[in-house]
């Protein structure tokens, strides 16, 4: 009898072939974390790229922030199913009418196809807005302005945060109307699955 030995990974709790791409569901919600399990998956995605990918803090990456901060997450369905949290970001208050963003973060093998991005920045900025916000701000990772410029950002001052430049950024928030419902999940299907 012929054996046939395959190496496994686990990734936040899903085990996939070493080797082979996971499956990657065609269908996301965004919603606000409300749940435990998104808020705890969100942290765990956080470590996963601000402390051992890209190494910007040891450890752990919670700040006083998070005391207040709202985070948002974006979760993959899986037959209509809530699945796993596949990317992140927070917004806060930090003066009546000034909003933050920040760790705006996507699991690594969802960047660049899904739109993921796009759409919590989207998700972030218009729930601010339905909350009063008059203006919304972020302190972008340099490499990543033109990204932020496409979402109709503009950029106001070049500064070094924790060591790496970064770039304070704001959001033009007439391209992002209120989004009064904020406990919604809006589901979209992927813009570039076919
Ligand atoms: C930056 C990041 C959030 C983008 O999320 P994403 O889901 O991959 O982005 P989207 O799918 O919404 O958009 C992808 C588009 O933006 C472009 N893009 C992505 N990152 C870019 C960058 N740094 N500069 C310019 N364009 C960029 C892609 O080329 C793609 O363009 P296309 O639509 O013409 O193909 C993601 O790459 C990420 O999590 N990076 C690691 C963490 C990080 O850097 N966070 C930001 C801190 S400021």
């Amino acid at each position: 009898m012929r054996r046939v030995f395959v190496a496994l990974r686990v990734r936040d709790g899903v085990i996939f072939p070493h080797g082979l791409a996971p499956f990657v569901p065609p269908q996301f919600g965004i919603k606000l974390a409300s749940d435990g399990w998104e808020r705890d998956a969100h942290f765990r995605l956080r470590r996963r790229v601000f402390c051992d990918e890209q190494r910007l803090f040891s450890g752990d990456d919670r700040d006083d922030v998070d005391d207040v901060a709202s985070p948002i997450v974006a979760v993959d369905y899986v037959m209509g199913m809530a699945h796993r949290v596949v990317g992140t970001v927070r917004i806060a208050e930090t003066s009546p009418g000034l909003w933050y963003g920040s760790r705006l973060a996507i699991e690594a093998e969802y960047r660049n196809v899904y739109g993921l991005g796009s759409g919590l920045v989207f998700r972030a900025v218009t729930t601010a807005h339905a909350r009063g916000a008059r203006t919304f701000l972020a302190n972008v990772q340099r490499a990543n302005v033109p990204f932020f410029r496409r979402l109709a950002w503009e950029a106001l001052e070049d500064r070094d945060l924790f060591g790496r430049p970064h770039t304070l950024m704001r959001a033009d928030l007439a391209a992002y109307p209120p989004a009064l419902d904020d406990a919604a999940v809006a589901l979209f299907d992927s813009r570039r699955a076919s």
